[in-house]
């Protein structure tokens, strides 16, 4: 079985470290990309870290997982609450899918509240800050185990 897991990130999050911080945190997306293959290397996973903020861009990513990657970790960000084709893309791929927010969305605005990928997600990491993708790789470890 692939031991390959991609890890997605949206629009904006190529801001981290000086976007809203107050919100986000102080980590960068490259120190969050560091400690994932850190995390990846100790876990015997092979990550393939993506940012980007073009949504075609986006859905490619996801069609070309399909058959490749154990798991897709995804932290949609606006597109959680907008995308029905980022939701349609990951369907497509038949590839395991764990959604994570830097911030709990459900302690924010209401229009946060709604994901149009949280349905289909083997589950949601979501207030935990960047330790949101380490428990999800450490979950996608275990999967891969079993
Ligand atoms: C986010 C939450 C989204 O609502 C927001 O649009 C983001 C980031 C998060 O990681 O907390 O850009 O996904």
């Amino acid at each position: 079985m692939t031991r390959t897991v991609l890890i997605l990130n949206g629009p904006n999050l190529n801001m981290l470290g000086t976007r809203e911080p107050a919100t986000y945190g102080h980590e960068t997306l490259d120190d969050i990309a560091d400690m994932c293959r850190l995390t990846g290397e100790r876990l015997e996973l092979q990550v393939e870290f993506q940012q980007t903020n073009h949504e075609g861009q986006m859905i490619d990513w996801i069609h070309q997982a399909r058959g490749r990657c154990a798991g897709i970790i995804i932290n949609p960000a606006a597109w959680t609450h907008t995308s029905v084709a980022i939701r349609d893309a990951l369907v497509a791929s038949e590839v395991p899918v764990i959604e994570v927010h830097l911030s709990n969305v459900h302690a924010r605005e209401t229009f946060r509240h709604h994901s149009y990928v949280s349905a289909i997600a083997v589950g949601v990491m979501c207030g935990f800050g960047s330790n949101g993708y380490r428990l999800a790789l450490e979950h996608f470890a275990q999967l891969i185990k079993a």
